[in-house]
């Protein structure tokens, strides 16, 4: 049996610098079209020349791959309309991150006050420049992403010509947020449809799952896999694909991020195929992102997958990949 998926794209990817960027760069560009690119480098890519300079890089790590990285900004609430017009065509979104949350975030938004964020967000809006967001207060760890969803309500409502992306959801609340307000979207990771907290955390700590957000209760999954498997016109893709090496994922103070691009769309061929849904992967991989996105232009790819045992490589590089070691059911032709 094979499985072919036209253009296949990643909406959320940490691809890093320097020679971790070396590593990982290939493995995303020998499987997708294109991928949105995360910004949370140290410093982070918060200028037209840190952007280009940045997409440079990725584009000489890539070879002779077909692979377009669609650059994002890291958020701040200074950007003028001015300055997002002179980089529009460098620039396929931004990305929000509260300060603190997560890998490299320091720098993000201290707070949500509609006024201070009027300049930028009305700007994006005019400009069409979709914001994703990074989803969590800093409250109780499980309860994080389910407190956000009073911030992306209060966000869709005041601007709602703003495309808003709640990236890497993991709740059965975020799921319901999507069909309330029309200009409300999610990313979903391959991780958050497979695991739930059990596997993090039920029994030896499995540090090569942990990441933010962390996976949640089986209903949260299941409302997840719903959305996912069905192709839900508001939901895509994004990996979230977070690599970090051995030794800062092995370690007391373990590093936030699962890896997985490598692995993704052999493991969404098998969990699409275990659900009989396997004709709504192309909405999930492409198609729906295709609509969301309206500033994306697609090059051509096609990936086809085989019912072909694979076994999963126990590093590539420094990096520990989900599921390494284990024997999975598709491999890429
Ligand atoms: O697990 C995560 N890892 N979540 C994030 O939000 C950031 C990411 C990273 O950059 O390592
Ligand atoms: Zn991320």
């Amino acid at each position: 049996m094979t499985i072919t998926l036209n253009n296949p794209l990643d909406m959320h990817l940490h691809l890093r610098d320097e020679d971790m960027l070396k590593t990982v760069g290939p493995l995303s560009s020998e499987s997708f079209s294109a991928a949105i690119i995360m910004p949370n480098l140290v410093p982070p890519v918060a200028t037209k020349e840190a952007l280009i300079a940045y997409k440079e890089r990725i584009n000489s790590v890539c070879g002779s791959d077909t692979f377009t990285p669609y650059m994002t900004l890291f958020f701040k609430p200074t950007y003028t309309k001015e300055f997002l017009e002179s980089i529009r065509d460098e620039l396929t979104a931004i990305k929000l991150y509260p300060a603190g949350i997560t890998t490299n975030s320091e720098g993000g938004l201290s707070g949500f006050d509609v006024d201070e964020l009027r300049m930028t967000l009305d700007a994006m809006s005019e400009l069409e420049i979709p914001l994703c967001i990074h989803g969590e207060t800093n409250g109780f760890v499980m309860d994080r992403e389910a407190e956000f969803v009073s911030i992306y309500e209060m966000l869709a409502t005041n601007f709602p010509k703003l495309t808003i992306i709640m990236e890497h959801i993991t709740t059965k609340e975020s799921v319901a947020a999507l069909d309330k307000f029309e200009n409300l979207y999610a990313t979903i990771t391959l991780h958050h449809l497979l695991i739930t907290l059990d596997d993090v955390a039920g029994g030896m700590l499995q540090p090569h799952l942990f990441c933010k957000p962390i996976a949640k209760r089986p209903e949260d999954r299941e409302a997840l896999r719903k959305v996912a498997l069905e192709g839900h016109p508001k939901v895509m893709f994004g990996s979230d694909s977070a690599p970090h090496p051995q030794h800062a994922k092995e370690a007391c103070g373990c590093a936030a991020g699962v890896f997985t691009a490598p692995i993704a769309l052999q493991v969404l061929a098998e969990l699409f195929e275990e659900h009989s849904t396997v004709e709504k992967l192309q909405d999930f991989i492409s198609n729906n992102a295709q609509k969301i996105y309206k500033n994306i232009e697609v090059p051509n790819k096609v990936i086809t997958l085989e019912k072909k045992p694979f076994t999963i490589p126990a590093k590539y590089g420094e990096v520990v990949p989900m599921f390494a070691g284990e024997v999975i059911a598709y491999s890429i032709v």
